[in-house]
């Protein structure tokens, strides 16, 4: 792209262009001095290009050339020529070709920096992060960008096309549930009254389907003040959809054609439509869990019948409270006691009391429990299990959601273990039928929000947690990266909906009144989806953190180490105009 301080981008020229004067500007790494002659890798964002200096080409230049350091952003003019055999570098697109520099400018200096901009660094992440201008250099790092911005590009097209209207909605609002607490701003118009800024824009689309939109999309920021981990952010973007006049499977056919446009366009990946489909029960019964990673095997088994009337005493007391025992079986496993022991220990952390065990050997089962066990027991054991010589039983017992946690997490350590996960494999499957509530500490909450619609209208007051929705989820590689459903369009539903989670009248006509009144007047049946545009990114960059594909991201403390922020307020004056008085520090 010529400017008036280049010809074009540095990585684009090659042997073609031998006796051709071109300039290039950028920025200077590796500098070597041999003997006289200064060779530096100047660096723009197309790549690198070998520069020369040769004091007996021009002695003047040379002179300026001797004072540039790393990260110096000069302008040069120079005749491209090809490099001498041997010298010739086959890792670089321009590795056939140096610049013999005839002018320069030094466009300006750079003080020592704290790491060197190279793909592999060993610095810290919290350095990284005070200098995100220098790790952003990086071309590992600055690609995942680039990535970012082509796949905002195809979901905007792709939407465009469907019909789709990109509406914003805004992001000073009133606080929109999404199970995080909120981020709140305050009014100083209105003293003592926040603004929330919004979980997701939630309420806000469904509002635009009353309106007649019929289709939305937008590509927008959320905030959530919730405990942080590798895959989650306080603010983090959504691909968010929302249709009218749909049902699951109209919402689940245009986000499956989405991702797989992505996955073509971005990794060359060729996905098959259909993806798996596996209900919230199945999900939780064979996984543990309801973001199953398919990339292996090892599922769960249920075997409490097997044990029904054990002697076995940690059996026995898990049967009589009503918990379940559920199993995994390791194939061919070539597993130590050493193995055994981290393995129970890893599971004692996510809360088990125990993680007994049975191994298959040639001619016996060896097990420290296998003593207390029955003939009838094993032989069951045995046929309903298949076992196998070299096979290796873990087992779980306790409180079926306890069992759940630590027995998913346990597969999926044994899957990473035991090198069972292909690195290179997508697997996509949506989690349908959710309950629309949880029980939480014995406190009814919504699994989804609370606009999520029930799969019958009808609602049995008395087992509220067996009552099914019509929500769905995208998980892929043991990921949630999207989350919708389909929508409660009535008001009396959606009242009903509200006193069941336990939030009175007065409550909900207060935080959710203008959604009741949009209800009441002529809302379509709609629903939609959101997905996590962050986490979806991580895998189509294979990055580890979610921080690598935030260009200013926030620490694990929720603060950015860039620009300090949050950080204290200049001036009462600004304190006293949004009328808040800061409580004395300790
Ligand atoms: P949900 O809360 O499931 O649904 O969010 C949708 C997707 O957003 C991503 N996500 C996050 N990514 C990074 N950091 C976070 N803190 C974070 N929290 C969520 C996940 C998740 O699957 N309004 C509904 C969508 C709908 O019903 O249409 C919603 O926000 O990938
Ligand atoms: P204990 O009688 O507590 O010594 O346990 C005997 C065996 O059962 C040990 O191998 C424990 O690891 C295992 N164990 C204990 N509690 C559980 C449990 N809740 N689930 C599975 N295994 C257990």
């Amino acid at each position: 792209m010529k400017t008036s301080f280049r010809t074009d981008y540095c990585a684009t020229f090659n042997e073609t262009l031998e006796g051709n004067s071109i300039t290039i500007s950028g920025w200077c790494s590796s500098i070597r001095d041999h003997g006289g002659v200064i060779f530096i890798d100047l660096r723009d964002k197309s790549g690198i290009i070998q520069i020369v200096s040769d004091p007996n080409n021009s002695p003047e230049v040379h002179k300026t050339i001797e004072t540039i350091r790393n990260e110096y952003v000069i302008q040069i003019s120079g005749i491209v020529r090809l490099r001498t055999e041997g010298t010739i570098n086959e890792n670089l697109d321009t590795g056939k070709i140096e610049v013999l520099i005839n002018s320069v400018e030094v466009l300006n200096s750079s003080v020592p920096l704290p790491f060197q901009i190279e793909e592999e660094i060993n610095a810290d992440e919290n350095v990284r992060l005070r200098y995100r201008y220098l790790d952003l250099r990086r071309p590992n790092i600055s690609n995942n960008f680039i990535l970012k911005s082509k796949t905002m590009m195809i979901t905007r097209n792709f939407f465009d096309k469907k019909g789709f209207v990109d509406i914003e909605t805004p992001y000073l609002t009133k606080s929109s549930p999404e199970g995080a607490r909120d981020y709140l701003v305050p009014s100083r118009v209105h003293q003592s009254s926040f603004f929330a800024l919004p979980q997701s824009p939630q309420i806000l689309k469904q509002i635009l389907m009353t309106s007649g939109f019929d289709r939305y999309y937008q590509i927008v920021r959320c905030f959530r003040d919730e405990d942080l981990r590798a895959d989650r952010q306080p603010e983090f973007t959504q691909i968010d959809m929302e249709m009218s006049f749909v049902n699951e499977d109209d919402v689940i056919e245009i986000i499956e054609e989405l991702i797989i446009k992505i996955f073509k366009e971005i990794k060359g990946i060729s996905l098959s439509s259909g993806f798996k489909r596996i209900s919230y029960q199945e999900s939780m019964d064979r996984f543990g869990n309801d973001r199953p990673d398919l990339r292996f095997g090892l599922e769960l088994q249920t075997i409490t019948d097997i044990f029904k009337n054990t002697d076995f005493k940690v059996f026995k007391g898990v049967i009589e409270s009503e918990g379940v025992i559920k199993c995994i079986k390791v194939k061919d496993a070539t597993m130590t006691r050493k193995n055994i022991d981290e393995l129970t220990f890893f599971a004692q952390e996510q809360g088990a009391k125990g993680l007994a065990w049975i191994k298959v050997l040639d001619s016996e089962l060896q097990s420290p429990i296998l003593k207390f066990f029955s003939e009838e027991e094993i032989s069951s054991l045995k046929s309903q299990l298949k076992l196998k010589v070299g096979d290796i039983i873990f087992f779980g017992a306790g409180d079926e959601e306890v069992v759940n946690n630590y027995m998913s997490a346990v597969r999926s350590k044994l899957g990473k273990d035991l090198g069972l996960i292909k690195s290179d494999s997508y697997e996509f499957v949506w989690i349908t039928d959710f309950p629309l509530f949880l029980k939480i500490d014995n406190k009814v909450t919504s699994t989804h929000h609370p606009f999520t619609m029930p799969k019958h209208e009808s609602i049995d007051e008395k087992n509220l947690t067996g009552i099914e929705s019509k929500a769905y989820d995208i998980v892929l590689n043991g990921t949630e990266i999207g989350g919708g459903s389909i929508r409660i369009h009535k008001k009396d539903l959606q009242e009903k909906v509200f006193e069941l989670l336990g939030i009175s009248k007065d409550e909900y006509q207060e935080n959710f009144g203008y959604l009741l009144n949009a209800l009441e007047s002529g809302t379509p049946p709609h629903g939609g989806l959101a997905i996590g545009l962050d986490r979806l990114m991580m895998y189509l960059t294979d990055s580890p953190s979610i921080r690598d594909i935030i260009a200013f991201p926030k620490t694990q403390k929720a603060s950015c180490l860039l620009t300090e922020a949050p950080s204290k307020v200049f001036s009462d004056k600004q304190l006293t105009e949004l009328g808040i008085k800061l409580l004395e520090e300790d």
